[in-house]
């Protein structure tokens, strides 16, 4: 048996530099590396009406800036097959039928949908395709018999929850589904990368992203005003680097041959630390610094979106082949769930004549 990719996101706006360091930038990795029978990536927009019910639109505009997002870090829809989850109907069956192998209980006790629904106040009207979009998630990972789920520390319960399905549906209806893994950020800092104001993600309600698609000012102005060391006032004064955000983007980012390019007084980013925490250096060198390295790494990002803003009608048939496509391998998978499951009684004529010849008795 091959290995397969799933992973996808929520189009509720733009990707930024946490989605490109926890998760994109490895996809397009994974993408190129030839070790995968086939790589399926998803825009979840079902997933994001599950808490956007009353705002359709917003998801309907953010489709193809997630889809242009995802082309200009190197997703490649000849490689890997890009679609729109809502346009695979068959993951809603799916979803039906592994409703009745998971109890509430099981639910509540899911420890991301337990910090959405606070973030989101939801305690007292929590909507029920909310509640259960870990059930609508393993669909989308079993549907197409996935065996790695590249994504964040934050999508683990998601993984462990479809495991479960897995194993249940398995044992009830006999071995069709296929267990899947998640596949983490290998470098740490990368699992959650904060906000520009050091806060612990980046978010668009906080307004402390920096968006792939933004322009090089933007993000220039967006890294001169991060959040650094509030007792760090006097170039001498010693610094610290815990919390303090322009090290951690450092961190994420950072590659030795950086300090040749455009820091050559330095020669390591432990040299750098050092210095900043005896004290003499400033905030304004460092992040300038940074900014050379985001820049560099998102110069390539930027003009390759511009490439694809040219077509956009171009982009949304790539989404509908790739939704085609999707569609065919989620009905197989569905068809065998069927007949595990012993509902697919037209095509069973060993039950018609069965019940034939019973009630011919
Ligand atoms: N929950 C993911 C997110 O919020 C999106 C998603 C939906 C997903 N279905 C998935 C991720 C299946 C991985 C596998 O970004």
């Amino acid at each position: 048996m091959g290995k397969i990719i799933l992973t996808g996101d929520r189009p509720t706006g733009r990707l930024h530099l946490g989605h490109y360091v926890g998760s994109l930038k490895r996809r397009v990795e994974l993408q190129n590396s030839g070790e995968y029978d086939k790589v399926f990536i998803m825009i979840a927009d079902a997933q994001a009406l599950t808490d956007n019910a009353d705002n359709p639109e917003k998801i309907r505009q953010n489709i193809i800036e997630v889809a242009l997002d995802y082309l200009s870090c190197g997703l490649d829809a000849s490689k890997s097959t890009i679609f729109i989850q809502s346009q695979v109907a068959e993951l809603c069956e799916l979803s039906f039928y592994y409703m009745n192998l998971v109890t509430v209980s099981r639910l509540q006790r899911n420890p991301t949908v337990k910090t959405e629904i606070q973030m989101r106040n939801f305690e007292t009207s929590i909507p029920v395709g909310f509640f259960t979009y870990p059930i609508s998630q393993a669909s989308d990972i079993t549907a197409f018999k996935a065996t790695t789920v590249p994504a964040g520390e934050d999508q683990e319960p998601m993984v462990e929850q479809t495991r479960e399905i897995v194993r249940k549906f398995n044992s009830v209806y006999g071995e069709t589904l296929v267990e899947p893994e998640i596949l983490l950020p290998e470098n740490c800092v990368c699992q959650r990368l904060p906000g520009t104001d050091g806060k612990a993600k980046m978010s668009k309600s906080l307004g402390n992203c920096i968006y792939l698609s933004d322009t090089a000012e933007d993000v220039r102005k967006k890294v001169m005003s991060m959040y650094t060391d509030p007792g760090h006032i006097r170039i001498e004064d010693p610094g610290k680097i815990e919390g303090n955000t322009v090290f951690t983007y450092l961190d994420a980012f950072c590659r030795p041959e950086h300090f040749a390019e455009f820091l050559p007084d330095y020669a390591s980013l432990d040299e750098l630390k050092a210095h900043y925490q005896r004290g003499g250096l400033g905030d304004v060198k460092v992040k300038k610094f940074l900014n050379s390295i985001l820049q560099q790494e998102l110069e390539p990002i930027r003009a390759r979106r511009k490439e694809f803003e040219q077509d956009i009608p171009g982009v949304y048939r790539m989404l509908k082949d790739g939704s085609d496509k999707a569609r065919e391998t989620a009905a197989r998978t569905l068809a065998e769930v069927r007949r595990a499951m012993r509902i697919d009684y037209f095509d069973d004529r060993e039950l018609i004549e069965s019940q034939a010849l019973k009630f011919k008795a």
